[in-house]
């Protein structure tokens, strides 16, 4: 992929990686009056293809995006965790000498839910200060909060010489999502931020959990993230429903999971199904398929291909799973409109939905004209700003150097 900066100006979201450590080097010793003993970075990600497929042990296309969630800490003697969130100007502090529970600031139960995870696999947990820095928008689809998860336990693998393996990680950090912040997520997000590569998205089998990485390096195509900044809330409910709704569709189908349905036996089914519930098994079924033709046809290049997948995601995402929003249609309509001729070759809505981002695959070198008309376009139809970046594929959670 090729890295084209959008047309904004470099806010605390635009910094590079190198410019958002250094932010938050300083601003621990402007806390702490000491230098950070270690640094950590974990990446957001975008999903090109794969939604709400993660809980039904479909597959996923995500990629890891150059923004980061960066945690600056060092080792304190009092075994209490003292957290201070940039983002929220907050301040969490709580004892680690018994099991580690819920509690405020809200956006703490992210890192709590690790730390006691880390308590239940029988690795003590030393007290720790940190401040955490990120270029991520929070609840803006895409992957912050596993970001904010996997940072954390990087951190603390560091710190208590501890090192998880990959998916014992990603499966320690969706607990905490689903314990301490309530959103019975799937394995997408935590997997991506721990195993992506540069250059590469990644296709997931969310049963087996293996992974192949599908190389992305055509200069030619860029992949573009468009945040309506409409804030999505995965707790109200929806994202819980939806998998509630697919789980009694695989119970009617009388099937493990919705992976192991076909699109015949659903239709087989329709008359005994209720309406919603078919509608949403037919989201899964044919975006598993649409997902594993699109790494296919990313890996020959073939992008128009990408693009109708993209569009057709998106349709089915709208029209039989429900989870799009006024503000993301608009941008597809919008990207859509522009078309191939202008170098726009597909968009779709990407995470969860309910608001959040959309992603878009576009020509290089339309990437300017492309992100000044859709942004005015949207502003003129939706009544707000977008906030448009590009993303080459980037590397997963590491301990910076
Ligand atoms: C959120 C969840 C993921 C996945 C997506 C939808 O990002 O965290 O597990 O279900 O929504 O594809």
């Amino acid at each position: 992929m090729a890295f084209v900066r959008g047309l904004l100006l470099l806010s605390g979201l635009d910094m590079t990686l190198d410019l958002l450590a250094e932010r938050s080097r300083e601003l621990f010793a402007r806390c702490f009056g000491h230098a950070p003993r270690w640094q950590v970075a974990a990446p957001g990600r975008v999903n090109l293809i794969g939604e709400h497929t993660d809980y039904n042990e479909g597959f996923v296309l995500p990629m890891a995006i150059e923004r980061h969630t960066v945690i600056s800490a060092d080792r304190n003697p009092r075994r209490e965790v003292t957290l201070h969130s940039t983002a929220t100007g907050s301040t969490a502090s709580f004892s680690v000498r018994t099991p580690v529970r819920r509690g405020e600031p809200a956006w703490s139960n992210y890192l709590r839910g690790v730390i006691a995870g880390f308590q239940q696999h029988g690795k003590g947990v030393a007290g720790f200060d940190a401040v955490i820095d990120s270029s991520l928008p929070y609840g803006g689809g895409l992957g912050s909060s596993a970001a904010l998860e996997v940072a954390a336990a990087t951190l603390l693998e560091t710190i208590g010489r501890h090192p998880l393996a990959p998916l014992e990680k990603a499966l320690l950090c969706q607990r905490a999502e689903h314990k301490f912040a309530g959103v019975p997520c799937g394995i997408m997000d935590q997997f991506t931020c721990i195993k992506a590569q540069e250059n590469h998205a990644l296709l997931l089998d969310c049963r087996s959990r293996l992974s192949l990485p599908v190389r992305m390096t055509d200069p030619k195509v860029s992949v573009l993230i468009v945040n309506t900044n409409v804030r999505h809330k995965l707790a109200d409910g929806e994202y819980a429903r939806r998998r509630a709704e697919c789980e009694a569709a695989a119970r009617d189908l009388k099937v493990p999971a919705l992976r192991d349905a076909t699109l015949k036996g659903l239709r087989a089914a329709r008359a005994r199904l209720d309406p919603v519930v078919f509608r949403r098994a037919r989201h899964v079924l044919t975006e598993n398929e649409r997902t594993l033709k699109a790494a296919r046809a990313i890996q020959a290049c073939d992008w128009s291909t990408v693009g109708q997948l993209m569009y057709a995601s998106h349709a089915s995402l709208r029209d039989d799973y429900q989870v799009s929003c006024p503000e993301l249609d608009a941008v597809v309509e919008i990207a859509r409109g522009l078309g191939e001729g202008e170098g726009v070759i597909g968009c779709r809505m990407t995470g969860a939905g309910f608001g959040g981002c959309a992603v878009s695959l576009i020509r290089t070198d339309a990437a300017l004209p492309i992100t000044r008309k859709l942004g005015e376009a949207f502003e003129k139809k939706v009544g707000r700003q977008a906030t448009i970046f590009s993303s080459r594929p980037a590397a997963g959670a590491r301990v910076l150097p």
